[in-house]
């Protein structure tokens, strides 16, 4: 596993690699776990050569504080990557992703003014900035990323299409720790009993899509929010019940679309999301 910090080192390793090997890229911001393993080891699993980035993208933070405690552990991150056999690890400085301030605006219509894109305003257009850079320097066949971010799914599909890149975008199920609770890098920053509690949101999504056939779609909303915001330590910021394409608020369990209920709560300062498939 070779480790690099700019584009003129990544760029001379896919070179020596080989230059018929398709590469798997797997994005991330680092504080990996066993979420992100997973992604690795299917790039690893289904590509000759695997780059995996490790990069915390300050454009895509709304919230400068969020950004300052954002866990930054790369030594252990190059530790679990080890593990993987994945080929190159590329960290580069914010210097190297952005010599010049990236003023691009994205423009993904009602994609990014609902949920994640409502409540962090320029959050999306932040990740497409990296995202497009990163793809721009990696230059991969196939890119891979979590569904527990599935708007950010969503919006990084519709990016490919719109910029016309050759890269497909593989989803990859979220993994959950033992309790339900979605893995993310913020958990780290929960103590043990916040991290016991927020084990409610998946609990209660799960039992959302039980009681789905009981209750109408509005009715089930509100209990979600109910049900959580009744735990002391969760605040609910939304709850919606979306299609899977074009993110819109479904009305009635008819429609003929995939639905999606997608939530963000906070526990205490940290702001953690997840979501489930109705169908
Ligand atoms: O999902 C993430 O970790 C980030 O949003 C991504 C895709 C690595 C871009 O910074």
């Amino acid at each position: 596993m070779k480790l690099v910090g700019t584009v003129k080192d990544l760029q001379k390793e896919l070179m020596q690699a080989s230059d018929t090997a398709g590469v798997g890229f797997v994005p991330t911001m680092g504080a990996l776990h066993e979420g992100h393993l997973a992604l690795v080891r299917r790039a690893v699993a289904e590509n000759q050569l695997v780059v995996v980035s490790i990069f915390v993208n300050p454009t895509q933070f709304n919230d400068p504080k969020d950004l300052e405690r954002y866990p930054r552990t790369l030594e252990n991150d190059l530790k679990l990557l080890e593990s993987t056999a994945c080929h190159i690890v590329f960290a580069p400085s914010v210097q190297e992703v952005y010599p010049k301030p990236d003023t691009r605006k994205f423009n993904f219509g009602m994609l990014e003014t609902v949920m994640e894109g409502k409540f962090r305003l320029g959050h999306f257009n932040g990740v497409a900035q990296v995202v497009s850079r990163l793809f721009d320097m990696v230059q991969p066949q196939i890119a891979y990323f979590g569904l527990k971010d599935f708007q950010q799914l969503v919006i990084i599909k519709n990016m490919v299409k719109q910029l016309g890149l050759p890269i497909e975008i593989v989803a990859c199920d979220i993994v959950r720790e033992k309790s339900g609770l979605a893995m993310s890098s913020r958990n780290e920053l929960l103590s043990a009993e916040q991290r016991e509690n927020a084990a409610l949101i998946s609990q209660t999504l799960f039992a959302a899509k039980q009681l789905s056939t009981q209750k109408n779609v509005q009715e089930l909303a509100n209990w979600v929010v109910d049900t959580i915001n009744k735990n002391p330590f969760l605040d609910v910021e939304y709850f919606e019940i979306v299609d899977d394409e074009q993110l819109q608020a479904v009305n009635n369990w008819n429609e003929e679309n995939t639905k999606v209920g997608c939530i963000a709560v906070f526990c205490g300062k940290i702001r953690l999301i997840d979501n489930i498939v109705f169908n």
